[in-house]
């Protein structure tokens, strides 16, 4: 949403993401980090789109998602801004953005909304960082959860696998739900829990779940959008469903174009000035 004037009613806030929790409606969302994907991504119908700070591994290519920064998170944000219309957008706060103390977080969030222009800021953890959301609630600021499975704490994880299968890890999971949702966040992403917690979450706050590798009991899904689009092969959870085969179209694509420039098949004469 770019100019002064707005002109499209149908804009998704973070208010309506949780009447569509009270009304049963279920919440799509996928991330996104340019323009081109972006802009399908929203034309498409997608109720919600997350600059992850997946970013760091599907864009960049890094094992983890702690190299990334504010400034390269700006930057996909930016970009995916200028192309949607109607989804909601919220953007990770990356590792190392908030886990310093409030005044560096709130500092942090303000800009990333500033120099963005998205709608809300997405933030790893619970109870440990909770004065930070408050802070940068109160700041005027939406802000989503995210627990579970919070991969900017994989080191001390030290495994990316089903998170809070034991009772006191989950029974940690619902009371930092309750607390996010008591502080003011208007979702939280439950990232690859055990089904039945995330629908227990689920049913025990008011605001909406968005589920990934969390089973069918949440209020919503996210998936990180180029692998449910099948471009890269080499990642394939349990709980991952490919919608396209994009990694075989592109290859195919791009093999005949390689055989067409060699073939000096490409340009042809309708194809030149
Ligand atoms: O960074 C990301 O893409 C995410 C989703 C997996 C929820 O946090």
């Amino acid at each position: 949403m770019s100019g002064y004037i707005v002109d499209d009613a149908h804009k998704i806030t973070t208010h309506r993401f949780i009447e569509m929790k009270h009304k049963g409606e279920k919440i799509s969302m996928l991330t996104s980090y340019d323009y081109t994907t972006a802009g399908i991504v929203d034309q498409a119908g997608i109720d919600g789109i997350l600059i992850g700070d997946s970013a760091s591994n599907v864009m960049a290519g890094n094992a983890t998602t702690l190299p990334i920064t504010i400034e390269q998170m700006i930057y996909h944000a930016r970009s995916v801004v200028r192309a949607v219309k109607r989804a909601l957008v919220v953007c990770d706060m990356p590792f190392g953005s908030y886990q310093a103390g409030c005044i560096d977080g709130v500092k942090n969030a303000m800009r990333i909304i500033k120099e963005s222009g998205c709608d809300a800021l997405k933030m790893e953890g619970g109870i440990e960082i909770l004065d930070t959301v408050k802070m940068i609630l109160d700041a005027g600021i939406p802000v989503m959860g995210h627990l579970g499975l919070t991969p900017q704490s994989i080191n001390k994880f030290g495994t990316y696998a089903v998170r809070a299968k034991d009772d006191a890890e989950a029974e940690k999971l619902i009371s930092d739900a309750k607390a996010l949702e008591e502080v003011g966040c208007f979702s939280i992403t439950l990232e690859k829990v055990p089904a039945k917690l995330a629908t227990i979450v689920s049913n025990e706050i008011a605001i909406p779940t968005i589920g990934i590798g969390a089973g069918n009991g949440t209020d919503g899904q996210i998936l990180v959008v180029d692998d449910m689009l099948g471009k890269n092969n080499g990642f394939s959870p349990k709980f991952l469903r490919r919608y396209a085969d994009l990694n075989s179209i592109m290859t195919d694509a791009i093999g005949n174009y390689v055989r067409d420039v060699k073939s000096s098949d490409f340009p042809n004469e309708k194809e030149s000035y």
